[in-house]
């Protein structure tokens, strides 16, 4: 059994004990600096197969693509907790790469019976994670409640100043309560929106009191009458921290704020635990019109390997469908699909004829969304 990770190992066990085929060891992790955190003092690492993405970043990884991001990324980086895997969350913010997508991601891979090699497409996206003081109000006021509310239930999306984008796409909440008459705002924030989830088990009270937060429209860090102990409050928010948000670690252009390759695709024999071959995936069109090509791009869905030789993947954020020889990387064909190919796909066959389909959602990393199915066939 094969499972690739999101920190870029592959752990390869028999599928009958589950014992490893190569060594894992137990390497030491760094503990964590929070308030009432313990850490695991190591971490799982397998020998081999050997990890499919970069495992440790430095300041001369930083990208340098124009000096203006090379200065911003160096800024932040300087302000961070970073260059070693496994540090824990920190509040001053801990840069995490392979980031909190992966390495591999849900998508999956493709393996070859007949080669034994492992197809998995990898990102390799710096992140962010930052821990914020949980600044819980003690009194029992609808503010107060709306307000601890908002920092432990909304604030990782919407942000902290209530602008909004601290997650995906998630919208300002500045001025919503004029967007929005009284009940129509407890309403959906009951029901949920597009990706934002319900929040179906909140009291009729706790939702009048965040519309009540809201409509006040006063970021967290500039409200005065705060406390930062928690002694006296309610017993299940005494978690002294709250999240900042999901931050790629990205420049102020929208690049990763590291050198590429973002995005690659691997071949790892299974045998011998080497990497075969790896390639970048993916390209940002606004690079590779400037000549910028072969950067890779952060890409979500997996690969398809069939016994005639070929690899299938879409994933990347150039909205592109590609075809790659199976046995040495080398790009046969690729189109542009209707929206972003986020998705693995699928093979089958009718009557001798073969075909390959991929569902075109898109809507993610600023893509455009669609909602079709593309099919190819074989010849
Ligand atoms: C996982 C991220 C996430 C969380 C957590 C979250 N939201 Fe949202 N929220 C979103 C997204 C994304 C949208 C946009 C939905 C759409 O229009 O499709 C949204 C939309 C909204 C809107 C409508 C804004 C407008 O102008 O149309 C309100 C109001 C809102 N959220 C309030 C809240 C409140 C209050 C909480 C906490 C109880 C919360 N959200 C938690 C992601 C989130």
């Amino acid at each position: 059994m094969a499972q690739a990770t999101k920190s870029g190992y592959i752990f390869l066990l028999d599928r009958e004990t589950g014992q490893p085929l190569f060594p894992v060891e137990e390497r030491p992790v760094p503990a964590s600096d929070l308030k009432g955190e313990v850490a695991a003092l190591t971490q799982p690492i397998p020998t081999k197969p050997l990890p499919f993405a970069r495992q440790q970043i430095d300041s001369s990884d930083l990208t340098n693509l124009t000096p203006e991001e090379h200065e911003y990324a160096l800024a932040v980086w300087r302000k961070s907790k970073k260059g070693i895997p496994f540090i824990p969350p920190t509040e001053e913010g801990t840069i995490l790469f392979p980031g909190f997508d992966g390495a591999a991601e849900w998508g999956g891979s493709a393996f070859d019976q007949e080669t034994g090699l492992l197809y998995v497409n990898s990102n390799e996206m710096p992140w962010i994670l930052q821990m914020l003081p949980y600044q819980a109000m003690t009194d029992d006021s609808p503010l107060a409640i709306g307000r601890n509310l908002y920092q432990t239930q909304c604030m990782n999306c919407h942000g902290k100043d209530l602008k909004g984008g601290a997650y995906q796409q998630a919208p300002s909440l500045v001025g919503v309560t004029n967007r929005y008459p009284d009940k129509t705002l407890t309403q959906l924030i009951k029901n949920g929106k597009g990706v934002m989830p319900s929040f179906r088990y909140l009291s009729d009270q706790e939702l009048e009191a965040l519309a009540a937060f809201l409509k006040e429209n006063k970021p967290i860090s500039d409200t005065k009458t705060t406390t930062n102990t928690t002694q006296n409050h309610q017993e299940s928010w005494t978690y002294p921290y709250v999240m900042a948000g999901y931050k790629r670690f990205k420049t102020p252009q929208g690049h990763p704020a590291i050198k590429p390759p973002w995005g690659t695709l691997n071949a790892v024999n299974l045998n011998t635990g080497e990497i075969v071959w790896k390639i970048p995936l993916g390209e940002y069109p606004d690079l590779s019109a400037k000549g910028i090509k072969a950067t890779g791009s952060e890409n979500y869905g997996g690969p398809v390997v069939t016994a005639s030789g070929l690899l299938f993947i879409a994933a990347t954020l150039d909205e592109k469908f590609r075809v790659f020889h199976k046995a040495t990387g080398e790009l046969l064909w690729e189109t542009t699909l209707p929206a972003a190919g986020y998705a693995t796909p699928a093979t089958y066959a009718i009557d001798g004829k073969q075909y390959v389909v991929i569902a075109a959602g898109g809507g993610k990393l600023g893509t455009k969304s669609g909602d079709s199915y593309v099919a190819f066939a074989l010849k």
